[in-house]
């Protein structure tokens, strides 16, 4: 279903940003999903799924206890691409007022910074299945823009008020029975529905019988999953070899966002290149020609069929992050870092899920198939006042490349449908020779 987009009413196009001079962040099309709006219209990059690269807690990275696996974690460093962004820096400053200062009719969700009442919206949709037109009031489509004028602080529906009483409750529950701890959700009850079940499914299952009840197993330390994982990615081989990845991708954004602008920026095909441990490039096709964005070490740029122009540091950075999306090893963190959780069903495989929590507010999960070792699934959670925000990046379909093995799908999601991406690899090259002189910034340099 069709989800709004926050104040993303204006139809400039990628290109007119990029010589805009606005903070400028397509890296959204390469990597997983970057808020393109921002309230002024200006791009404006938040941290999402596969964006995300938490790593090296302090003292963790060279802390002497890591025997056996510790050999496979400098592989880790040296030979897969990763170019370390601080893990721990607090993310880029920005303009954020508490969401009643911005909004005109907020009661319960007082202090939220007003950057995530969006995505906390979509979650609270998602929790109970419906769109934001379940509680919020829409005079229809605006005939100039073709986007729905939305009259989001209107009480007209009930539900709306019957979704406050729900918010103070659930504060209150998670404060009262829960010491603080963002436990109980909406999702907690709802399931994704509006009804919520009162009754345990009949007939109940036999729990005398063998097999029924889920025993806690012996779970494997994560440095054992993370030993099994480097080693299932790479063979005995450890990927010394590996010098350069070359891949080329079809990216499909999920349905539901039709309108123009949305479909003006729709990239269609892309590709990717990654030479040693800090040269990364993106060529992304779109229908008004081709974007180049790449990190070479410190620098990063962007350029079109206009002109080129460098990344600040800020986007520099985030381009490394959705880099890590590429890598041939999927994560940074150490061991030392890391609390086994235990064994889940994901779908049809069963998965160890390890915990990170990288910041406060920060707590990312993998998920290895405990068959193969091979990484399926990194959730990102990011809690809030109300309920945590998810980011997810689900790598399907791994095929062996030259001894290693890559996901030929990754999919990443959030809250919003519309942010879905499915990426589809094409072709997956490695060891080809890629010249340095393709990570350098295009001469015809303009502002
Ligand atoms: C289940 C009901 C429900 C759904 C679904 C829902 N909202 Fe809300 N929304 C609320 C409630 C309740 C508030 C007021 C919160 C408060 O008073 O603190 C609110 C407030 C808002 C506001 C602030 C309005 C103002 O000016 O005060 C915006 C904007 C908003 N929602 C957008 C959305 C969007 C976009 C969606 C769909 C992605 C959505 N909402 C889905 C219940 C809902
Ligand atoms: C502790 C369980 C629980 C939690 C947590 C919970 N709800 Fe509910 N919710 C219910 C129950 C039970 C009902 C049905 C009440 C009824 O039938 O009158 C309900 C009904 C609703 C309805 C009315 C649905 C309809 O029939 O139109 C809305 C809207 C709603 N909840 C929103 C929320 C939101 C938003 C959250 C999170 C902030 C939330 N709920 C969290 C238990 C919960």
């Amino acid at each position: 279903m069709e989800r709004p987009k926050p104040d993303s009413g204006e139809g400039k196009t990628i290109m007119s940003k990029l010589h805009a001079g606005v903070v400028l962040l397509i890296l959204g099309l390469a990597g997983a999903g970057v808020e393109l709006w921002g309230k002024s219209g200006a791009f404006r990059p938040v941290a999402l799924a596969g964006n995300e690269m938490p790593a090296g807690a302090p003292g963790s990275a060279s802390s002497g206890h890591l025997n056996r696996a510790s050999k496979s974690f400098d592989v880790m460093k040296s030979s897969s691409f990763r170019m370390l962004v601080d893990p721990l820096a607090p993310p880029p400053q920005t303009i954020d007022k508490p969401v009643e200062q911005v909004r005109k009719n907020i009661q319960v969700l007082k202090g939220l910074p007003d950057s995530q009442l969006f995505p906390l919206m979509n979650v609270v949709g998602d929790s109970l299945g419906v769109h934001c037109d379940y509680c919020h009031v829409t005079q229809g489509p605006d005939p100039a823009t073709g986007r729905d004028r939305w009259s989001y602080e209107r009480d007209d529906k009930p539900a709306k008020g019957r979704a406050r009483e729900m918010m103070k409750m659930v504060l209150d529950i998670n404060k009262t029975s829960f010491g603080g701890n963002q436990l109980v959700t909406c999702y907690s009850c709802h399931r994704g529905t509006t009804r919520v079940q009162q009754v345990v499914p009949l007939p109940p299952v036999d729990f005398t019988l063998p097999g029924t009840e889920r025993k806690r197993a012996a779970l494997p330390t994560a440095e054992q999953l993370l030993n099994d994982y480097v080693k299932s990615v790479w063979g005995q081989n450890a990927g010394t070899n590996l010098k350069t990845i070359v891949y080329k991708l079809v990216v499909e954004r999920s349905q539901g966002r039709t309108n123009a602008v949305w479909q003006q920026i729709l990239p269609t095909t892309q590709e990717i290149m990654i030479k040693g441990s800090d040269k990364y490039l993106v060529r992304i096709t779109t229908p008004q020609g081709v974007i180049t964005q790449a990190v070479n070490g410190s620098v990063g740029w962007i350029s079109d069929n206009k002109g080129s122009r460098e990344l600040s540091a800020a986007e520099v950075e985030q381009l490394k992050r959705n880099a890590l999306l590429y890598a041939a090893v999927k994560m940074v963190e150490q061991p030392a870092q890391m609390t086994v959780l235990g064994l889940e069903k994901l779908g049809d495989r069963d998965a160890y899920v390890v915990s990170v929590t990288a910041r406060p507010q920060t707590t990312t999960k993998y998920f290895f198939d405990a068959q193969t070792g091979l990484l399926l699934r990194k959730l990102t959670t990011t809690s809030t006042l109300l309920a945590p925000l998810p980011e997810q990046i689900d790598y399907e379909d791994y095929r062996d490349v030259g001894g290693v093995k890559f996901p030929f799908t990754i999919r990443t999601s959030e809250g919003a449908a519309f942010v879905t991406r499915t990426r589809k690899f094409t072709e997956v090259k490695i060891n080809i020779s890629v010249d340095d002189a393709v990570f350098k910034m295009p001469a015809n340099q303009k502002q």
